[in-house]
């Protein structure tokens, strides 16, 4: 687990992207669940932009980049997360869309973790062969992201110093 300066939530201390995943199924309410606490999120006029793709392993490993796909065939359940570029009120670009994914995935992935399921985004995806595969007419694929429950000890990934992150002009 992570250590905080700040006293954050465990939530955020315990998370990581693991790439070994016990051989334990997740059942459809959990798997729901995530994609509504994902849906949940704030969106640019509320467009909820955001489309989850549920296939069979042998699908969504199918449109995983090779790398991805040697580790993730061991994960429990594989989501791909789309969005409309257009908002619907207007037809006009939407240009947050894919930033409200972003939320949407943070959510799920909190809930997910709140479940002890465990999740690894992954931007490495045939996105070409995901539309053809999934008729994803009019929606732009982001990421895939593997579910399951952990299987690993893991060494946490280094964050950078808030001092690196954080552009304060408030004493200037
Ligand atoms: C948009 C996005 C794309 C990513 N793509 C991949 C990927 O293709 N393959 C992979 O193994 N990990 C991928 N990751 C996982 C990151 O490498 C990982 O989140 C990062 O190294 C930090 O590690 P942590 O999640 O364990 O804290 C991706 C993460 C994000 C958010």
């Amino acid at each position: 687990m992570r250590t905080s300066q700040f006293t954050i939530d465990e939530q955020f201390l315990k998370r990581f992207s693991p790439k070994k995943f016990k051989q334990k199924a997740i059942e459809d309410y959990d798997l729901k669940a995530l994609i509504e606490a994902a849906s949940s999120a704030p969106s640019c006029f509320n467009e909820q932009p955001w489309v989850f793709v549920l296939g069979t392993k042998e699908e969504m490993l199918s449109v995983l980049s090779e790398a991805n796909a040697s580790w993730a065939k061991n994960a429990a359940e594989i989501i791909l997360i789309c969005s409309r570029p257009q908002f619907s009120r207007n037809q006009k670009p939407n240009r947050w869309h894919a930033y409200d994914c972003g939320t949407a995935m943070g959510y799920l992935i909190l809930e997910a973790l709140r479940r002890d399921i465990y999740a690894h985004p992954m931007g490495g995806f045939k996105a070409e062969k995901a539309v053809e595969l999934f008729e994803l007419k009019e929606l732009q694929p982001h990421a895939a992201v593997a579910l399951g429950y952990r299987d690993e000890a893991h060494t946490m990934t280094p964050r950078k110093a808030l001092d690196d992150i954080i552009i304060d002009r408030r004493s200037v």
